[in-house]
């Protein structure tokens, strides 16, 4: 196989860092991403505090639940109670996914203004995920979209496309498809594209040039990356997005994370981590390091656990 070069070196790094926005944006998924796959179930209380914390720490972006069936994903069963609960912060955007109309019923009834829906880039696991064909899953999300526009026209809507590197069922996955369903998210409207390498296959070389091929069809602002760390891939995957213009960034505190319906997925990136790298960088994001390392110590402790990303082990609070 021949592989394209690598234009990543020191010089060219200090460049791009100087020049171009600094300013990353961090979309906290540890209360939905973070949580669903949980097997005891977690106090709806001890969410919200855990919400809280995040938001206090300088999170702008959080996904508080999903308003998904409880017999798919029991852990989210009191999506309306958390999001209704929460006390919201003005500068805060507080987010859910919604898969259906039924899902945007209970959103509405929480409160709930901006939304994620979600596609893959292979069959067996839209199937397995979302109960639907591709296909129908695009059709949802359009009228979903539609549906959402009519009510709040200015909310922010994610696109979540998984599977973007390879999927638990059907192995690779080839790039012209995400690249089409890529297209069609945006022509529907959504806010920004999250780009979810669901079970973390990705390695450096194969992340980059898909995220080239991406940045010449869809602005580099209406993307994000959505690493889950199997394979502790996350962070160099996420450094060669930022090289290719990426500034939006989906982690979650702790480093919890995986889907029910994607066997082998590992958590996500931890915030903590990825702030580590970022700050070092001198890059800025607007969230402190220490509160976030707090709130994961939080809700670890309330599932009996300790923190276990790298940061998290290795960090000691001010
Ligand atoms: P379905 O069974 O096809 O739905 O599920 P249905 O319309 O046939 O209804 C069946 C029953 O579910 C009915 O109840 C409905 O009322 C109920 P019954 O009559 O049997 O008592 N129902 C609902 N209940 C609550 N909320 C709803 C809802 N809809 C129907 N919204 C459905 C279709 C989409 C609901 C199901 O497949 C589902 O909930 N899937 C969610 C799976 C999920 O949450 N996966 C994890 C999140 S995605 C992820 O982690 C990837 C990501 O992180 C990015 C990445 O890493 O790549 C985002
Ligand atoms: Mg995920």
């Amino acid at each position: 196989m021949r592989l394209r070069p690598l234009n990543f070196g020191a010089r060219r790094c200090m460049s791009w860092v100087n020049s171009n926005n600094n300013n990353i944006r961090i979309v906290e998924v540890g209360p939905r991403d973070g949580l669903q796959n949980e097997r005891a179930t977690i106090e709806s209380n001890d969410k919200i505090e855990f919400i809280q914390r995040l938001a206090n720490a300088g999170l702008t972006t959080i996904e508080v639940t999903s308003f998904v069936s409880p017999k798919w994903v029991p852990q989210m069963g009191d999506s309306i109670k958390v999001a209704s609960t929460i006390q919201r912060k003005d500068d805060v955007t507080y987010c859910a996914i919604v898969p259906n109309a039924k899902g945007l019923q209970m959103a509405s009834e929480a409160n709930i203004d901006a939304f994620c829906v979600g596609t893959a880039a292979s069959e067996t696991f839209c199937k397995k995920n979302w109960n639907c064909s591709i296909g129908d899953s695009l059709k949802t999300s359009e009228s979903l979209v539609k549906e959402m526009r009519k009510i709040h026209p200015d909310a922010y809507i994610r696109g979540y496309l998984s599977n973007v590197m390879g999927c638990p069922y059907e192995g690779d996955v080839k790039s012209f498809i995400v690249l089409h369903l890529a297209e069609k998210l945006l022509e529907m409207g959504v806010t920004e594209i999250s780009l979810g390498d669901t079970i973390g296959v990705g390695t450096p070389v194969k992340f980059s040039n898909l995220i080239r091929e991406l940045v010449s069809i869809v602005p580099a602002d209406k993307l994000a990356v959505h690493c889950h760390d199997t394979y502790a891939q996350a962070l160099p995957n996420i450094l060669l997005s930022l090289e290719q213009g990426i500034r939006t960034f989906d982690s979650s505190a702790g480093g919890l994370g995986g889907c029910p319906y994607a066997p082998g997925a590992a958590g996500n990136v931890a915030t903590e981590d990825l702030l580590y790298m970022l700050h070092g960088m001198g890059l800025s994001t607007g969230v402190n390091i220490d509160q976030v390392v707090d709130a994961a110590k939080f809700i670890c402790g309330k599932m009996g656990r300790t923190v276990e990303s790298k940061v998290g082990k290795a960090w000691k609070s001010s």
